[in-house]
């Protein structure tokens, strides 16, 4: 499970964490991020339209990579995967949620934020990680630090990153990938403004 997750940062250096309010906002969203370049998509499972919006994106726009985010119970997991998600990316981790992926065969990137979490994750045979919320967490720091005891581990930091910060974090050898919301701007999607959307995607994926 976690082998193929690790696939997920070869597509290039930011991975967006998307938020759709309106459903309306999801195909047309997806094409844009993928025109940029972006075409590992976190669709967050935080508004009553994102199973729909998930769906929507993996039918109609087949050159994305589409996965549910924030998922928190085997319920939420198994709902991804109906909704024809490729993975899930939770913010925190339980044995419980991990055993929901394995039975639904969903491979998940799940969320640390401690070394005693690292452990747990890596004990249960995850090795690709996402360390949330990165930067009130201890950001680059605390990465630097988790490469001693944990040279075997990768991670994907996610919360608080920019445009700005991310070369930081991308720079460090156990970061494979970051994640960030940046790149999908509410406003933008509410003016329908995609082409401001493809641009960004191109600027993450010039990023590293
Ligand atoms: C989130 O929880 O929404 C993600 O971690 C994204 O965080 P960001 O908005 O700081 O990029």
């Amino acid at each position: 499970m976690s082998t193929n997750t690790l696939s997920l940062a070869s597509h290039g250096p930011v991975i967006p964490v998307i938020v759709i309010q309106k459903l309306e906002h999801a195909v047309p969203l997806a094409q844009a991020l993928v025109a940029g370049g972006v075409r590992v998509l976190e669709v967050t499972l935080r508004t009553p339209v994102a199973l729909e919006a998930m769906e929507a994106m993996a039918r109609a726009v087949p050159d994305a990579i589409v996965g549910a985010g924030t998922l928190r119970t085997p319920a939420d997991v198994q709902a991804a995967k109906n909704a024809g998600c490729q993975f899930g990316v939770s913010p925190g981790y339980t044995d419980a949620l991990a055993a929901a992926c394995k039975e639904f065969g969903l491979p998940l990137l799940p969320g640390v934020s401690t070394a005693s979490e690292v452990m747990q994750a890596s004990s249960a045979g995850f090795q690709f990680l996402k360390l949330f919320p990165a930067v009130a967490v201890g950001g680059v720091n605390l990465l630097k630090a988790l490469s001693g005891p944990f040279p075997d581990i990768a991670f994907c930091p996610t919360g608080g990153i920019t445009p700005e910060t991310a070369p930081q974090f991308l720079s460090l050898p156990n970061v494979k990938v970051c994640g960030g919301s940046w790149l999908t701007p509410q406003d933008a999607m509410d003016a329908g403004d995609w082409g401001r959307i493809t641009a960004l995607a191109k600027a993450a994926s010039a990023l590293r």
